[in-house]
């Protein structure tokens, strides 16, 4: 039931920071002795994948392709293997031609999405009669361990999210990041692509998140149900984002569209320039999420170039960031966080906004118009 929540979305969004708690009890080993080549993680994955995977392709659609694009960049920068992110219903049709050693990911929340779940078989397939190295190796991630997801792969990851129903998917979303952290921190922990106090340092860093999430929610709500109401009217939204704040910026722009039903596009920052800021003026708002870290000062930048097209700058932030309040028209603060580890954070604000923009304009936030939660057919 809605425990007094008006929606089921509002009440799974404040069900985040106990489903990183539950990833976090789930996936962590206890007594890890920081010992170089033994892993702080325990995802049940057989030892061999460690040693002997070269790429990773991940099949996905919707918010779970989002999920696997921050999985791309944390496998590809702090494991170092190169990571590939098809939409499912692409990769079925034209596969790209067979690597060796190559694992296979499919994530889907419901372990029923169709388009994943006949990529993955295809996979299979066409890999089935060659030598052992080129063989299928197949890993699901999903929030439902007795879905035909879980049936088809040999191994799975449990994201732990418990069940869904707001159809905008939110809390799955934050578990199956929490899937990545901990599925990259397993092979970078077995490969040694980081140190033992690199890993400390993000299982410290993954240990402060849900009190993080919780002062966000606790702080932020009501401003951000006071700022939406003056969205209530606006056709269009831009969201960017660089980085591993990219696939974040996706996201915000797909939830917002979801179930507000405003034009919503999420690109990466450096895009703008590129087209879309043919669109801006003072009537599209554009959401930045500009995080200190590798791409800040060149997200801060991006964002002014909008701005000088008049846009409204809704900026998405560190907590008493000076440089950025000079900036952005209208602040939705996170606390200091590791950028790695900001995607969890940042995407609260923006469910948030797409939540409360919905709500204002009368919408059914959890039956959106023509979506279904899951999508059983091609
Ligand atoms: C967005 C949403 C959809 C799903 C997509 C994939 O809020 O819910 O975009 O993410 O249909 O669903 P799963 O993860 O069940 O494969």
């Amino acid at each position: 039931e809605k425990q007094g929540f008006r929606h089921f979305m509002l009440k799974e969004i404040y069900e985040q920071p106990g489903v990183v708690r539950a990833c976090l009890e789930a996936y962590l080993s206890s007594g890890w002795q920081s010992e170089a080549g033994t892993s702080p993680i325990n995802l049940g994955l057989p030892s061999e994948l460690f040693s002997e995977v070269q790429q990773i392709q991940i099949v996905a659609c919707g918010t779970s392709w989002h999920a696997a694009l921050v999985g791309k960049y944390l496998l590809e920068q702090l494991a170092g293997i190169p990571t590939n992110v098809h939409y499912a219903s692409e990769f079925r049709y034209a596969p790209p031609p067979l690597t060796p050693n190559t694992l296979t990911i499919g994530i889907s929340q419901s372990g029923e999405t169709a388009d994943t779940l006949a990529a993955l078989t295809m996979e299979q397939q066409r890999r089935a009669d060659k030598e052992p190295r080129w063989q299928a190796r197949l890993l699901g991630i999903t929030n439902r361990p007795e879905s035909s997801l879980a049936q088809l792969v040999p191994h799975i990851i449990d994201t732990h999210g418990g069940i869904e129903i707001g159809v905008a998917a939110t809390k799955s979303f934050v578990a199956q990041l929490m899937a990545f952290y901990c599925l990259t921190l397993d092979f970078a922990a077995h490969r040694q692509s980081l140190s033992t106090t690199e890993i400390e340092k993000m299982l410290g860093g993954l240990q402060q998140l849900p009190a993080q999430m919780e002062l966000i929610l606790e702080s932020q709500e009501r401003y951000i149900e006071e700022l939406a109401h003056s969205y209530v009217d606006t056709t269009d939204f831009i969201f960017v984002g660089r980085g591993i704040s990219f696939p974040i910026a996706l996201e915000g722009a797909l939830k917002l569209k979801e179930i507000s039903y405003i034009h919503a596009e999420g690109y990466p920052s450096g895009e703008l320039k590129h087209g879309p800021i043919a669109l801006l003026d003072a009537k599209v708002p554009v959401v930045s999420i500009a995080i200190p870290g590798k791409v800040y000062e060149k997200a801060l930048s991006n964002a002014q170039e909008a701005k000088a097209r008049d846009s409204e700058l809704i900026g998405v932030t560190q907590l008493n960031d000076e440089e950025a309040a000079e900036i952005f028209d209208k602040i939705l603060p996170v606390p200091p966080v590791d950028e790695l580890l900001s995607p969890i954070l940042t995407v609260i604000p923006l469910q948030l906004l797409a939540y409360h923009i919905a709500a204002r304009r009368g919408l059914d936030v959890d039956q959106p118009r023509n979506l279904a939660k899951s999508v059983t057919v091609e």
